[in-house]
């Protein structure tokens, strides 16, 4: 019989219509195994309020189950009323202020946590489930547990409420349940939608030599961000922290509000800042996506680093004394310690000394009072000697030729003049000429077939690789092991990632910039179980890696290698705001500032290195003997209130951004001492004479006795005297200031 053409074709279509649809049964048959619909029921509105003394954070599961944030700032008595705050803003076209927002649904925004999953979709739609609080001494941890419905991806945000200093800290932990792996492209530590009529940022730039640079900018419309994406030194360009001031044109030192962010983490990091059209403000943070896509394992969980938040009504002033309490408490490896005044061969002797050299400058060092040695680079590597930056890292042995006796003869003989001993390291790096380099070539970053880059002479040893913290590890191990009188290391870290790349990571390379920065962590949980009290400084070519990931591990930062006093008053003002005094590290150096060229008296240098942890970095021998007893003056009377300086509040006086002085004082907390540090650092007209400067933070009505300091010359008529604490806030208090790099340091105490 001949075929119907006709019947053929309807024959053929049908068999099609059937396979169509057995292709897309196939498809959903391959999403029912990685998505299943989970009912959420709606509810009542369920209002969680993360509280400390003064501030609070609303969140507010709405009824619909999504979570949002309603209120940061200060606490009300019934949060509970913010459940019934209805927020006009949400519209068909975006959605409110959700507390973590996510690629999907309606949000349109940039999202906190961007998933996509592995049959290639990209949306997540984070439903509340419930939540716990706990309490353990005087932080107060709330867990957020929300879900999307349709994969099995989990989210735990997690708020612990530090009662007494007023600070949040905020982390993500995500938990992929089902069980095909997914991918985080984007994974911030945490949100914060704020609404103001005005946002003025305030944040921190710059580069070796001139870091802690400060813009402050109003944000408009569009998003502004803030990223590092150096692998390491990666505060060498942007810091992770910023103050953000509402409803004003200026950051305001006492007045007005301020939200101050930092981020814990030493790796590539994003702050951005999103100001939409509803005039509504999102901060997201966290690690930086860039080359970072993260593949979650069925099962696995990935914990975000901390972000740090304040609140406060009074300015920057009291944000910085919040933070600085947190950090000194909770945040700063031994914070609340003190730790001992130095001398640092560094810029005293570079590379260029003997045994002889450093007996010398011990021998100074305790003439002078100071209380610790440190003998920086160049003190090791035998084949490859280290006479210059370009050989020997890597090679970390004691170079004989240099120092036949040993490291611990110098340490001992530091020990015997009643100093401590503190030495340098670089132990993430590698020359080229090294026997390091040769035996371990696959240890060293690089792309395959790419520029090996040179920076600085050295290459980036491969820290994601958990041989390299073995190695790393070893090399901390090994110095201490190098003597028994070591009480410090300086660590230092010199160059950022170029051609990144990590032959143990093989087709893994997303993971590298993140594995890289937890491995350094890994390093050093292990070096604080072995040596929890060992000094150990963070020093990146200066300030590189200043953030709070780093100072969970670290005593205090190298703030910058720029040591000139008037680019250190620009310095650690900005890094004080954030940072607290206790941890930046600042130098007496010798003129002209080997950096900039700077001349300034050694008055000037000493009063400014003694806003923070005093040291030296100079040859003491070129030192002439008036300069030494200055020096001596200096130091003695540095010891009587140091305790202020680190343990103490902040109250800066001047911005040496908003003219020609700068000021601050640090305040006991029972507000019966004080010390003042005041300068100028512009000539600004005779005429002027006293500039008057209100002290703060003193009892109004408590009489305080002030002693100048640091003299030279005295440089006000109300030194020696007893005064009273609202007398000096309130105008009384002008010292004469008249020439540029004049200076003068008081000390209070309460009658
Ligand atoms: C950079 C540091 O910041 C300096 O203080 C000094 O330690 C040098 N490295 C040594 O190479």
């Amino acid at each position: 019989m001949k075929k119907n053409p006709i019947v053929g074709a309807i024959f053929l279509m049908a068999a099609f219509l059937l396979l169509v649809p057995s292709a897309q049964a196939q498809k959903t048959k391959k999403k029912a195994y990685e998505h299943t619909v989970v009912e959420i029921p709606a509810g009542q509105r369920t209002v969680i309020p993360v509280e400390t003394e003064h501030t609070q954070l609303v969140l507010v599961a709405q009824a619909n189950r999504v979570l949002q944030t309603l209120h940061y700032g200060n606490r009300i008595a019934d949060p509970q009323a913010f459940g019934s705050l209805r927020t006009f803003r949400d519209s068909g076209n975006g959605s409110g202020p959700m507390a973590f927002p996510t690629a999907g649904g309606k949000y349109l925004g940039e999202p906190a946590l961007h998933v996509k999953y592995t049959d290639g979709y990209h949306n997540t739609e984070l439903y509340y489930t419930g939540h716990d609080v706990h309490r353990s001494g005087d932080v107060v941890t709330t867990e957020i547990r929300l879900k999307d419905y349709v994969t099995q991806l989990e989210v735990k945000l997690v708020y612990d409420a530090y009662q007494k200093e007023d600070v949040i800290c905020t982390h993500t932990e995500i938990l992929n349940a089902g069980n095909l792996p997914v991918e985080l492209v984007q994974y911030a530590s945490g949100s914060l939608y704020v609404e103001a009529d005005r946002y003025l940022l305030t944040h921190f730039h710059g580069g070796w030599a001139f870091e802690m640079g400060m813009d402050s900018d109003i944000l408009t419309h569009g998003t502004k961000v803030i990223e590092s994406r150096r692998g390491t030194q990666v505060t060498q360009c942007n810091n992770p922290s910023f103050l953000l001031s509402l409803n004003t044109d200026r950051l305001q030192e006492n007045e007005g509000e301020v939200i101050a962010g930092a981020l814990a983490w030493s790796g590539n990091f994003r702050m951005s800042f999103e100001l939409d059209e509803s005039d509504r403000l999102n901060v997201l943070a966290g690690i930086s996506p860039h080359a970072s896509a993260y593949t979650l394992a069925s099962g696995a969980t990935f914990v975000t680093p901390d972000m740090i938040y304040t609140y406060s009504r009074r300015g920057a002033g009291q944000a910085s004394r919040n933070l600085h309490a947190w950090a000194r408490h909770y945040g700063v490896y031994g914070g609340g310690n003190i730790n001992p005044t130095l001398l640092n061969s560094w810029e005293g002797a570079y590379f260029n000394f003997t045994t002889e050299t450093l007996l010398r400058m011990i021998d100074d060092a305790a003439g002078m009072g100071l209380e610790m040695f440190v003998l920086d680079d160049g003190w090791f590597a035998k084949d490859f000697p280290r006479n210059s930056d370009n050989a020997g890292l890597g090679d970390w042995e004691v170079n004989t030729d240099k120092l036949p006796e040993g490291i611990d003869y110098v340490a001992s003989y530091a020990h015997e003049k009643g100093l401590r001993f503190g030495i340098w390291i670089e132990p993430e790096m590698v020359n080229p000429q090294s026997n390091l380099a040769r035996n371990h070539p696959e240890w060293v970053v690089q792309s395959p077939g790419r520029e090996m880059y040179q920076s600085r002479n050295q290459w980036v040893l491969d820290l994601s690789n958990p041989a390299v913290q073995d190695f790393v590890f070893g090399v901390f191990d090994n110095t201490m092991q190098l003597s028994g009188n070591i009480d410090y290391i300086k660590w230092d870290c010199n160059r950022t990632v170029a051609n990144f790349g990590s032959e143990y990571l093989d087709a893994d390379q997303d993971r590298f910039y993140v594995e890289y920065t937890q491995g350094i962590y890994n390093v050093m949980r292990r070096i604080r179980e072995k040596y929890p009290d060992t000094i150990v400084q963070c020093c990146s070519s200066g300030g590189g890696r200043v953030d709070y990931g780093a100072l969970k591990y670290f005593n205090e930062i190298w703030t910058s290698d720029n040591t000139d006093a008037l680019s250190r008053v620009y310095i650690q003002y900005a890094t004080n705001l954030i940072y607290p005094a206790c941890v930046m590290a600042s130098h007496v150096s010798a003129v002209p500032n080997h950096q900039t060229g700077n001349v300034t008296p050694l008055k000037f240098r000493f009063d400014i290195a003694c806003s923070g942890r005093l040291g030296m970095e100079l040859q003491p021998r070129n030192l002439t003997d008036r300069e030494k007893a200055l020096a001596d003056r200096c130091i003695q009377s540095y010891k009587q209130y140091r305790d202020l300086v680190f343990n103490g509040d902040v109250y800066r006086l001047a911005s040496p951004y908003d003219g020609d002085f700068y000021a601050l004082m640090y305040v006991s907390q029972d507000r019966k001492r004080a010390v003042v540090f005041t300068y100028c650092i512009k000539y600004q007209n005779r005429a002027v004479g006293g500039h008057v400067f209100r002290m703060d933070g003193l009892d109004p009505g408590k009489q305080y006795k002030v002693t100048e300091l640091n003299v030279d010359r005295s440089r006000w008529w109300g030194s020696g005297k007893v005064h009273a604490g609202d007398f000096l806030m309130e105008g009384g208090f002008n010292p004469l200031l008249l020439q540029t790099f004049d200076s003068a340091v008081f000390y209070l105490e309460a009658q």
